[in-house]
């Protein structure tokens, strides 16, 4: 039974997500105030150019450039502009009026979040991102509510489409990175500035935002630590799925426990590593995302699906107007975010991971026993080694490629700049992490 006076909705952008939200609010109009107990009246839709063609029917009388109009005029604002500002100014708006927020503005979460959920809290309002982070798939509100009773250990997160898109076509054809980038530009994967996405950028932010809901601790994005996938080569490729691994840009975000000297604290990472073939996020294949969430309570989750498009992130969109207008018609608290714990995010040189480093050495007595002692000195220990000759044309050259136990970025790197100034090695032809083993 609708009751309740009609919810004003005002939706700022209409570009591939916002005609989506457009098109769903208002051909499911009636199934939607059935699920809420009121209306959800679209009042206006917020474009930079009112002629432009849109992606879905959206009645001309709904498309304005005057923002303050609609966003004073709106109980739930609905931001999918992108960008910093003026969405900032325009969520700061809409809250300090007293009304909802919804936003799939990962950009702009991970560089203001602060401000923002501060001011959401102040004035007693609500700010929703369900689609902020991996498009379709429900990963903030489990975050928020359905492990709020948890403790999580680690989070481990393939959140960039058109670069999982890239690497599982030189892993899939044995094709180039270049060629991969081509095909994947082609198809419209890659943001407007691609280094957003090839850069790691874009996976950082949604991991700040991840890391930040997960240990109740606010993530700089300065201090998440990033590399893209544009060193990754397709020989590395083709060795890692020889030795049973795929390679994968992972976002990770996880405890650390205190030492005997060192305090507890956080890492949030974003680098490429080899993921081991019986590993979950290994089958995440094309542009899927993924998010395997290690709890202590609940053991292993993980969350997949379309981490981007239109429609898809649309449907993230609605889900959280669906839980905002609810709590207009129920009334009472919605969700709130704490950062009790204030958790330090620690540098990348205290993180332990394992590693796989590939060496063209001369083949001469004593180089093996030499390059053992550069890992030895620095208290890197080796587990695996294989020798091959075959793989190159020099007779006195072999191949050499190493695993490690786990190990800290700063004792590796001290391995790696000894091999590189020792006269027994030629080449260091590949350093990278191995995760989820
Ligand atoms: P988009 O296609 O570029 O659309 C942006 C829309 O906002 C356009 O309609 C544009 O108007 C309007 N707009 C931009 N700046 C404006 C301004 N200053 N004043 C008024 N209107 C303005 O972007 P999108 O791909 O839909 O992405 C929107 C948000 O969703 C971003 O934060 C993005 O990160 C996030 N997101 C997108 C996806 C995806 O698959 N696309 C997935 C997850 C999250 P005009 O059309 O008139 O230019
Ligand atoms: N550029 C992003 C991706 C879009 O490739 O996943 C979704 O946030």
């Amino acid at each position: 039974m609708i009751e309740y006076r009609p919810l004003k909705i005002a939706l700022l952008g209409a570009g591939v997500v916002g005609s989506q939200v457009a098109k769903l609010l208002l051909e499911n109009k009636e199934e939607l105030a059935a699920r809420v107990g009121a209306e959800l009246e679209l009042i206006g839709v917020l474009v930079r150019d009112k002629n432009a063609a849109r992606l879905s029917n959206i009645p001309s009388e709904l498309i304005t450039t005057e923002a303050d109009a609609l966003i004073l005029g709106a109980d739930i604002v609905i931001e999918v502009m992108g960008g910093i500002e003026p969405a900032r100014t325009y969520i700061l708006q809409a809250l300090n009026s007293g009304s909802d927020v919804i936003t799939a503005n990962k950009a702009l979460l991970a560089t203001n979040g602060v401000e923002l959920f501060d001011t959401a809290e102040q004035v007693g309002a609500q700010l929703y991102f369900e689609a902020a982070v991996a498009g379709a798939i429900p990963i903030i509100r489990p975050l928020r509510e359905s492990l709020a009773g948890d403790k999580i250990k680690r989070i481990m997160g393939i959140v960039n489409g058109s670069t999982n898109y890239i690497l599982d076509r030189m892993d899939s054809t044995g094709c180039t990175l270049e060629s991969a980038i081509a095909e994947a530009t082609k198809l419209g994967y890659l943001e407007a500035d691609p280094t957003l996405d090839l850069e790691g950028f874009d996976a950082a932010q949604k991991a700040a935002i991840l890391a930040s809901l997960a240990f109740h601790t606010e993530v700089p994005l300065e201090k998440v630590y990033r590399e893209g996938i544009t060193k990754v080569t397709s020989e590395q490729m083709a060795a890692a799925k020889r030795d049973g691994y795929v390679i994968k840009l992972l976002a990770i975000c996880e405890k650390i426990d205190a030492t005997e000297t060192e305090e507890e604290g956080i890492s949030v990472r974003v680098y490429p590593a080899m993921v081991p073939l019986e590993h979950p996020l290994a089958s995440v294949r094309g542009a899927f995302n993924a998010v395997f969430v290690e709890a202590e309570a609940a053991g292993s989750l993980m969350f997949y699906g379309s981490g981007a498009g239109g429609l898809q992130t649309a449907s993230a969109v609605m889900g959280d107007l669906v839980s905002a207008a609810k709590r207009h018609v129920a009334g009472g608290p919605g969700l709130a975010d704490s950062v009790h714990a204030d958790l330090e995010v620690l540098p990348i040189s205290r993180i332990k991971t394992r590693y796989q480093i590939t060496l063209e050495v001369t083949d001469a007595p004593g180089v093996l026993a030499t390059v053992a002692n550069a890992f030895a000195k620095h208290d890197v220990s080796i587990e695996t080694v294989e020798q091959s000759a075959k793989m190159i044309e020099a007779e006195s050259t072999a191949w050499l490629e190493i695993g490690t136990h786990e190990a800290t970025d700063k004792d590796l790197a001290a391995v790696v700049e000894e091999l590189r100034n020792s006269s027994a090695v030629e080449q260091i032809t590949s350093v990278i992490r191995v995760e989820g083993v």
